[in-house]
Formats: structure tokens, sequence, C-alpha cells
């Protein structure tokens, strides 16, 4: 896609947020919180802080010193364009199953608007599994996100994604304390939360291991890391925006998002019983069905405030898939990038994100493994690449040159550290 700039620093902060802040922040952060408790916050806000801001700074940094994106970036850096095919095949899979949650969010969206006027009849499984059962509804509904996403792609950087992103992600930050309100009402709601807040960390190794792990995947995930996403959001970034500062803007806000999330999903989703992956769509909507009319109407806003957060990150994705179309202009590249991003959406529509009716890969669902895949293996290798590459006396010269000698430095040493350690730990996880 045509290279042009953001329009201001503060342009670049909503925009480089909307695509950190997504499904990672509402579905995978409380499911792990409800899952490890605080060990897991502690761990996470270390990592993001240590690792995460100095991986972000890295990324946008390198972007914009070659201006180009993944491909272009690693070919400058390396002498080879394979990592960067690496993350942009992570952002292909991730647009895969971003898509058909997403399409899941618009159906349960309007669900939820017509549960304001008629109670909504079956229960929150059978709701779901009828959903993903039935094929075409969910391909249509998933098809659906991604030309609405492919829309605002075509738009334009600034007048699609950029503008997008100056309201729906200032939208999502007003929208949250009202539903912690309401999760934090319901009656089992506290016990819920304190039972996560008071929790012990693992006692074993393993256990341990596998906690750090996910947080580890889980910081790749929510801060967009390894895909290509922030190389390109830097190649766009002008020469007099602060790196070091717009990069903790985004992990800040991206953290304290994750945050206020949990506190409205794991009360509410503790209450009603649910876990894991199912929290989002089943849980929650069990427990929307159950507030009757009003619970509809909360129900509804929750749907529209994880569709928008989804939607924001999806139209990165795009662009990130849009730039294997060069030379094309900005439309046919987000047409491309839309039909190019059906393929697994639909694919994994068709599994329906595991009990459907393809066979399982390695013993896990379609959804499962482009998620492992890419949050767990490219992503994780890509950043692996990044930090090589900058480790080199021409690396750290890159970094003074994009973020001053200080920050250049403390850079340098955080990735050679604890970017190193983030990276052993996502990778290392998937196989204990
Ligand atoms: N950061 C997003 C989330 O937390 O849901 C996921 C993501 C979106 C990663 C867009 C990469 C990206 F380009």
């Amino acid at each position: 896609m045509e290279n042009r700039s953001w329009s201001s620093q503060t342009g670049f902060v909503l925009a480089a947020a909307g695509a950190a802040v997504g499904l990672g922040n509402i579905w995978s952060f409380p499911r792990y919180t409800a899952q490890y408790g605080a060990p897991f916050l502690i761990a996470y806000a270390l990592m993001a802080a240590l690792a995460g801001w100095p991986l972000l700074m890295a990324e946008l940094a390198a972007g914009r010193e070659t201006g180009m994106g993944a491909r272009g970036t690693f070919r400058r850096l390396t002498g080879s364009s394979l990592p960067g095919v690496v993350a942009e095949t992570a952002s292909l899979l991730m647009m895969g199953f971003y898509s058909v949650l997403g399409g899941c969010c618009l159906r349960y969206m309007l669900l939820s608007l017509a549960g304001v006027f008629r109670p909504v009849e079956r229960e929150g499984l059978a709701l779901f599994l009828g959903y993903i059962s039935n094929v075409p509804l969910s391909a249509l509904c998933t098809a659906l996100f991604i030309v609405l996403a492919a829309c605002v792609t075509a738009a334009g950087l600034r007048g699609g994604l950029e503008r997008f992103s100056r309201f729906a992600v200032p939208l999502l930050i007003l929208m949250l304390p009202g539903l912690i309100l309401c999760s934090l009402r319901l009656p089992g709601a506290a016990e819920a939360l304190g039972a996560a807040l008071t929790a012990s960390a693992p006692r074993t190794a393993r256990g341990m291991l596998a906690m750090l792990g996910d947080a580890a995947a889980q910081l790749f995930f929510s801060l967009s890391l390894g895909q290509g996403v922030m190389l390109l959001y830097g190649a766009y970034l002008p020469r007099a925006a602060s790196i070091p500062r717009c990069a903790l803007a985004v992990t800040a806000a991206d953290t304290l998002i994750a945050l206020l999330a949990a506190l409205a999903v794991v009360p509410a989703a503790g209450t009603s019983g649910g876990d894991g992956a199912m929290m989002l769509f089943v849980a929650m909507q069990q427990l929307f069905a159950s507030l009757g009319a009003w619970g509809s109407m909360f129900g509804f806003l929750f749907y529209l405030l994880v569709f928008l957060a989804a939607i924001t990150s999806a139209v990165s994705l795009l662009e990130v898939i849009g730039t294997f179309a060069a030379g094309a202009s900005r439309r046919q590249a987000a047409v491309f990038a839309a039909a190019v991003a059906a393929i697994p959406a639909v694919a994994i529509a068709r599994d329906g994100m595991g009990f459907g009716a393809l066979p399982e890969l390695f013993g896990l669902s379609w959804l499962d493994a482009a998620e492992l895949l890419s949050e767990g293996i490219l992503m994780p290798c890509a950043a692996a690449a990044l930090i090589a590459a900058l480790r080199r006396e021409r690396g750290a010269e890159l970094l003074a040159r994009q973020l001053g000698q200080r920050a250049g430095r403390l850079c340098s040493l955080s990735l050679k550290s604890a970017g190193i350690a983030l990276v052993a730990a996502a990778l290392i996880a998937r196989f204990v």
C-alpha cells in the first residue's frame, strides 16, 4: 500500500493503541487472569515494562529507519527477507482467527440488541454451539467482519485507520468503567475477583514456566509484536515524533485497558461459572440473558466494545497483508488483503472453533492451532531475528539514531537481556 504518514504523534499513538488493544485484551488477558490470578498480573506487568516496551521501540525504530515493512526492513538489516515473511505469515494466521471471533462479536451484538425487545431463548452454550456449527452463518458473519475492516483500510491511513481509531479507542476507554461497575454489582462478583487476586504462584517449575510462557505469548499478542505491524507503523512515523514516548504511551494504554477488561470480565464470568475461551461468548452471554432487558443492553454495549477493539486490530493486520500487493492502489491492496485473509478465516469458520467438521491439527482445533503457531512460535521467532539483527554494531547505531543516545543504549541493553528472556519464555513454554 502507498507509504504515507500519520497526521501527528497523537494520531500515531491512537492508531497504534488501536492495533494493540484488541481481543487479546478482552478475551485472552481476562482468561489468563482468571486462570493464574495475581502472579500472572505481576509477571505480565514486569515483562511489559522490561521487554515489551523496548521491543516495541526497537520495531518502530527499525521501521522508521528503513521506511519499509517487515520484509524490506529485514532484508536491509540482515540481507534476508525470511524473518519478514515469518512475521507477515503470523499476521495472516492471526487475521484468520481474528475474523472468525470478530464475526461472532457482530452476531452477538445483533442478538443482544434483539434481546432488549424479546428474551433470547436458548442458554449460553446452546446458543454458541448453534452459531458455530451453522457454518454458512458463521462464514457470513466472518466475511462481513473482513469486508468492514477492508472498508476502513481502503479509506486510507489518515482517513480510515487513524480517524477510526481516534473515536474507537477513547470510546472503548469510556465504556469500560461502566461495564466494570455493572459487573461488580453482580452477586458473587467480589468472591470471583477476590479468588483471582489472592491466588498464589504455581508451585511446580513446570507450572511456573507455563505461566511465564503464557504471559510472554500474551505480551507478543497484545502489543502486536513480531508481526510486522509495528515495523510498518514505524515506517509511517514522522521523524519528529519521539519513539520512546510513543511506545511508552502505547504499552501503558494497552496494559491499562487489559487490566480494566479483566476487572469487567473476570467477576462476570466468574459468577456464571465460565472458563477459558468460552468466557466471552458463553459465560458472558449467559449472564446478560439472565439480567433481562437491561442485561441485553449491557450485552450489546459489551459486544460493541469487543467489536471496536477487534476491528481496529484487524485493519492493522490487513495493512500488513496488503504490502504483498506491491504497486497496487490502496483500494486494490485492501481488496487483495481481504481476499487473502478470507482463506484461513473461512477454513477456521468451517472448523467451527473446534466443534466442527474438520480433523484436528496436532490435537488442536484450527483456531487454536492458528493461535499457537502465530503467537507461540512465529511471533517470538520474528522478534528473535530482530533482536539478533540489532545486536550488531550497526544495530546499536540505528537505535541511537532513532531513539537518542541514552534511550538507544538502554533499549539495546534491555533487548539483549529481558528481550531474549521474553522470546525464550514464549518459545520454551510451548514445548514443556
Ligand atoms: N494486539 C491485538 C490484540 O491484543 O488483540 C492482536 C493484534 C492485532 C496483533 C493486530 C497484531 C496486529 F497487527
